[in-house]
């Protein structure tokens, strides 16, 4: 057998054995009450919700509601995982009334800016997602929010804006 037909068929048998189902990672579906959702803490209007929802929630919340097929498939379950697991680590609007009010105030401000910049939802997931598609105004709208978020924490806490 000539060396390239070797590791071809190495590859092969590497993502056949990749793809028992013992290699999915479990997926993100929490089924305790989401008694620390961001909605609990903090006005949220009903469109900015809306827009949260169908377009942050799938990564930056416990609870991933558009799994497709391709969940199933390795390696590309685990770079999903990733993104959900990073996501997390940012900003997790099912326990966001958990961060403390320096914490949230910092939240806000990083989601004004994501919106202000258009970078979330990420471009690969628009790809395959289209409802989670914002229009300019959802953008504005989440935005304008945030920063009124901020504004109100701060005022509550004035040693925040001190302390920046
Ligand atoms: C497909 C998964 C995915 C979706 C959907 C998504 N995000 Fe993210 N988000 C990420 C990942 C991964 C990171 C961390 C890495 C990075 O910064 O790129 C992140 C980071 C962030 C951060 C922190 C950025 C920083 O570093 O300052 C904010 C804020 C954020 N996202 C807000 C949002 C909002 C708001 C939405 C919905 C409008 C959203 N994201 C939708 C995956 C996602």
């Amino acid at each position: 057998m000539k060396k390239w037909t070797k590791i071809l068929i190495a590859i092969i048998i590497i993502l056949a054995i990749i793809q028992i189902p013992v290699f999915t990672p479990k997926k993100n579906y929490a089924t305790t009450p989401p008694a620390k959702d961001i909605a609990t803490a903090y006005n949220v209007p009903m469109n900015v919700l809306m827009n949260l929802n169908n377009s942050c929630y799938d990564c930056h919340s416990n609870y991933t509601q558009n799994y497709y097929w391709y969940y199933h498939v390795q390696p590309v379950s685990w770079w999903m995982n990733l993104h959900i697991k990073e996501a997390k680590e940012n900003v997790n609007f099912s326990e966001f009334a958990d961060y403390t009010p320096k914490q949230a105030a910092h939240k806000f401000n990083e989601i004004q800016e994501q919106m202000d910049k258009k970078k979330m939802p990420l471009k690969s997931y628009l790809l395959m997602h289209g409802k989670a598609k914002m229009t300019d105004q959802d953008y504005k709208n989440v935005a304008d929010w945030a920063r009124q978020m901020q504004d109100s924490i701060i005022a509550k806490h004035p040693e925040i804006a001190n302390s920046k």
